[in-house]
């Protein structure tokens, strides 16, 4: 990395999932406000949901989700019938019936979940939404947590895409992570996948971790090639102790540094290229064949929470303890808290406790940053308009780009912006320019590369 790209890389910005993002959000908004917006989602466009399961078996130290470690399945079984009931509560609120294109199961570990418990939320998940036949309907797998016999069940309610946590092959690092994950492992959940008939399949590898050198992540991908996933995601390691108390359990003199950092993802992407990847956005790859790929011939990528994706639905409905949805309206949030969770759903409140109302200056905002981070192109006087906007209302975030374009991260014509490949590591410090609400934002996110 050349060294005057360092200060860009050292900066702590946010992921850019959502705009406002999470900082953002305030105890504004709560039941109350999400009900009247449940009320208000139209019934004539297919929406997604998300179902968050926050259960893991074991803790791995760099973990940045929301997760709780459990012994008895009973905690599990407990949560499961609150999210029953959150579903009946939000259907209820519902204006009517909606039809559902895009279904996601993340954690935590959804698979900590029984076959038969899963077979029964699917159903009733299906029972007050038409799933279209051909929604997408994936889910987050820890590979040491997958049976054959899960494999199965995931197919038969339906699962067309999974996600596989894969990080790092290596044992030393695996150690230090505390993750101890063997390539047979993978291979045998990548196969029982498959042999299922679940054929989309993803790896979320990572850079940046304890101990980790670019022969390491070039070891990785080569091992994880060999298993033919559709995607992979390449994501740097985000160091938030101050946030996640147990990544203190990872000595941060192990941790590489931002040079390091830079060339493994840069090992990464040129290895995956090399390889006949296409590269999306500045931590995804994809198979030319695999719907992501096309999405960036046919202009129609997407980012959301769970990152790039092809999921054109303005609605996200989410379930679950800390779960985020998205309406037309705003992001609300479930309380990550599950003491809270329960309490609430308990006593049949919807168990939001906060989120965002979306203003029509940050609606413009929001689409300029998504058109950064996807298409790689701002053409700022036709956005503004299209919102109902001056030509010119984001020229002073333009100008802040200045620095970027002088080292060549982005190119600037008129009112237009394209980021350069060079600029395509730097999204996040080019989106930044663009969000009005970054100031006093330090230690909250992690480095930008
Ligand atoms: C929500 S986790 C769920 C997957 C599943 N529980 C597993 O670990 O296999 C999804 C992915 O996020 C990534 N991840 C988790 N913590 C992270 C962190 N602190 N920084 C960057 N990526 C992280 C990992 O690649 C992980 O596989
Ligand atoms: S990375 Fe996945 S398996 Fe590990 S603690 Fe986090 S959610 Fe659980």
């Amino acid at each position: 990395m050349q060294d005057k790209y360092q200060k860009y890389a050292l900066m702590e910005v946010p992921r850019y999932t959502s705009y406002p993002t999470a900082a953002q959000f305030h105890d504004g908004i709560g039941k109350t406000q999400y009900r009247s917006w449940l009320a208000g989602i139209g019934t004539g466009k297919p929406v997604s949901l998300y179902f968050h399961l926050p259960f893991c078996m074991q803790l791995c130290w760099y973990c940045g989700c929301n997760t709780t470690i459990v012994n008895e399945y009973d905690r599990v079984a407990d949560y499961l019938s609150l999210l029953r009931h959150e579903i009946e509560m939000v259907t209820a609120a519902l204006p009517g019936r909606l039809s559902v294109s895009h279904i996601h199961f993340g954690g935590g570990t959804p698979t900590i979940v029984s076959s038969p418990d899963f077979i029964d939320l699917m159903a009733q998940v299906r029972d007050v939404f038409d799933v279209q036949e051909d929604a997408e309907i994936a889910i987050e797998i820890d590979p040491r947590t997958v049976t054959e016999a899960m494999a199965k069940t995931l197919a038969r309610v339906g699962i067309n895409r999974a996600s596989l946590g894969v990080q790092d092959f290596s044992t030393h690092i695996q150690a230090k992570i505390n993750r101890v994950q063997p390539f047979h492992v993978v291979e045998s959940v990548v196969n029982w996948l498959r042999g299922a008939g679940i054929k989309d399949i993803n790896f979320d590898l990572m850079y940046g971790l304890p101990s980790q050198t670019s022969h390491d992540v070039r070891r990785t991908i080569e091992l994880s090639l060999t298993l033919k996933p559709d995607r992979i995601a390449v994501f740097g390691y985000a160091h938030v102790p101050w946030f996640k108390k147990h990544q203190n359990m990872i000595k941060e003199e192990e941790l590489p540094t931002v040079l390091e950092r830079f060339s493994q993802a840069v090992t990464a992407s040129d290895l995956l290229k090399e390889k006949g990847y296409r590269e999306i956005g500045f931590d995804h790859y994809a198979r030319p064949e695999d719907s992501l790929a096309k999405a960036i011939d046919d202009n129609t990528l997407r980012r959301n929470f769970q990152g790039y994706t092809t999921d054109n639905t303005e609605v996200l409905i989410g379930f679950g303890a800390s779960s985020i949805g998205s309406t037309s309206n705003g992001f609300s949030q479930n309380s990550p808290d599950l003491g809270k969770y329960r309490t609430m759903v308990k006593a049949g409140q919807l168990p939001v406790v906060r989120g965002v109302a979306l203003t029509k200056d940050d609606r413009l905002r929001s689409a300029a940053i998504e058109k950064v981070m996807t298409d790689m192109y701002l053409d700022s006087a036709s956005l503004c308009v299209d919102f109902s906007f001056d030509e010119g209302y984001l020229d002073d975030a333009l100008d802040l780009m200045a620095g970027l374009e002088h080292d060549g991260l982005v190119i600037r014509e008129g009112r237009s912006i394209t980021v350069t490949e060079e600029g395509r590591r730097f999204m996040r410090n080019i989106a930044v320019c663009l969000d009005s609400y970054q100031k006093d934002s330090k230690g909250r996110h992690s480095a930008a590369v």
